[in-house]
């Protein structure tokens, strides 16, 4: 596998932003051009970066795997991460997750079959007071998802 020159161009204004020697400072956002251009960040795709970067394939699959941002394979329209970690877990967190793979017909992980959901459990994402807690597309958080809202918004989504 190999970058476009475009992603090339678009990893080499990020490395600019560091001092050569630190241009593995850059891999989170040479990770998230390569999200945005392919949906997900494949194994074969971190090698690249890896070697762009200088720096051990493993280390860039730290980072994909540490992160729940980066998707390690194709996900639907509409990522829904619902927050399971302790404090949300005490506040109906996995009963959240549970209601909205229900209504999906998916279990956590999985994508509908038309492509449009894919249900994730989340770690925490620093709103806890709010449980149960969710976030949608890695960057719209929503609070006091209850079993209403969860249906008002996954009917609102699939008819956007
Ligand atoms: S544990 Fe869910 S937001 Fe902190």
């Amino acid at each position: 596998m190999s970058f476009s020159e475009q992603t090339i161009a678009r990893f080499a204004r990020e490395v600019a932003k560091y001092p050569p020697e630190q241009k593995q400072s850059a891999v989170m956002a040479c990770l998230s051009i390569v999200q945005q251009e392919q949906g997900f960040v494949s194994r074969e795709a971190e090698e690249c970066i890896a070697a762009y970067l200088g720096m051990p394939p493993i280390a860039v699959h730290e980072v994909t795997t540490f992160y729940n941002m980066y998707n390690a394979a194709p996900v639907g329209k509409y990522k829904l991460n619902v927050c399971t970690n302790l404090p949300c877990q005490l506040r109906d967190g996995e009963q959240a997750l549970q209601h909205v793979c229900h209504k999906l017909g998916v279990e956590p992980y999985g994508t509908t079959a038309d492509g449009v959901f894919t249900v994730q459990p989340s770690e925490c994402l620093g709103a806890c007071a709010d449980a149960p807690v969710m976030l949608v597309n890695d960057r719209t958080m929503l609070s006091f998802m209850s079993n209403e809202r969860l249906d008002e918004l996954v009917d609102t989504l699939r008819k956007a």
